[in-house]
């Protein structure tokens, strides 16, 4: 593969010991949900200059392997006019892009969505490496409704679609995250979750290789296996950490270079808590960190819209802070008092 040791190289960088990801990529109507949450208008000047406190916070490298930005963001600069991109690889951070069109209606599939955006995007990666870019993500979301949903077309449309994104970015030179998001809503057990993402890791790691992916130079964004948010009887920390261990052992090949966990509506603790626990058991074949947007972002917008600018900042670190140790197994309850 032409770019078979860039693509590992920056693999590896993503996944970095004591070292995640911040998910800053919210698309435009979501930041507009999350902005007027907080009482804020979601101009585009706005988002540039909350995004700004993010991306500009001297020393948040040493627990930020890499930004996901969006579209918009990739393309605004800070205040000096320096572009976002440059002032992240400045700190030795990786400028991430997504590239998804966001999940849609499928087709014959009431309550299902499938991920859209491979039109055209090839072209789009050779723009995205030109901004500096290193690497992509691609989300789909699967519901769990029932022993109904989600159904194989949908689990099947999903993992065809990111394979195939997976490829068109590696081809560019930039490393594909593939985000299959079991979604936390719904009152299903967490052995419901487990089997679901079972399935939906197989289907996906199926169509990777059928597109001669490179697991090497690419991570996954994985779902914890947890109980539904409206389920009785919720698993706690550890069965969650040992559940999603498990499951991703058997599951995701041992060659892939790293897996990240996106937050899903997770409190900013439990997020932290649930990474800390599955680190503490190790063992796993590849780095398990962090690739957050709401578990680190909730508690910094939320002063920052209080214009509490310092505390927000001072919040920001904690949270990355928090969340590295946890990606070593050495955080503790103790650390947030
Ligand atoms: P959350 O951590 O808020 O789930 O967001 C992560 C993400 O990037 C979803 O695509």
């Amino acid at each position: 593969m032409k770019y078979d040791q860039q693509l590992r190289d920056t693999a590896n960088a993503m996944v970095a010991a004591g070292k995640g990801l911040l998910a800053a990529d919210e698309s435009a109507a979501t930041a507009e949900k999350r902005l007027t949450a907080v009482g804020l208008e979601s101009t585009e000047e706005v988002r540039r200059e909350y995004r700004q406190l993010l991306l500009t916070v001297p020393g948040v490298g040493q627990y930020l392997s890499g930004v996901i930005l969006f579209d918009e963001t990739i393309r605004q600069k800070d205040d000096d006019g320096t572009p976002f991109a440059d002032v992240l690889k400045a700190e030795g951070i990786i400028p991430g892009i997504k590239v998804d069109a966001g999940a849609k209606d499928l087709a014959l599939h009431e309550g299902e969505k499938v991920t859209e955006g491979l039109d055209g995007l090839r072209e789009r990666f050779a723009e995205y490496a030109k901004l500096g870019a290193g690497f992509a993500k691609w989300r789909a979301v699967i519901t769990i409704q029932g022993g109904e949903l989600p159904s194989e077309a949908c689990i099947h449309a999903n993992a065809h679609a990111m394979a195939r994104y997976a490829a068109l970015a590696q081809e560019a030179g930039i490393v594909p995250i593939v985000e299959p998001e079991v979604l936390l809503d719904g009152d299903h057990s967490i052995e419901r979750c487990y089997e679901v993402t079972s399935t939906t890791l197989d289907a996906l790691f199926a169509e990777l290789k059928n597109q001669g992916v490179m697991l090497e130079g690419a991570i996954l964004k994985a779902s914890m296996v947890l109980s539904g948010k409206d389920a009785p009887d919720r698993a706690d920390v550890q069965t969650v950490a040992e559940q999603t261990v498990k499951c991703l052992k058997e599951h995701v090949p041992a060659e892939l270079a790293g897996v990240v966990f996106l937050s899903g509506g997770q409190t900013e603790l439990e997020a932290t808590a649930h990474l800390d626990a599955m680190n503490k058991i190790g063992g796993t074949p590849w780095p398990l960190t962090f690739s957050y947007s709401r578990a680190i972002q909730n508690p910094v917008l939320k002063l920052w819209a209080e214009k509490k600018t310092d505390d927000a900042v001072k919040a920001y670190l904690k949270r990355c802070q928090a969340n590295s140790l946890a990606s070593q197994g050495k955080w503790s309850e103790d650390f947030e008092d």
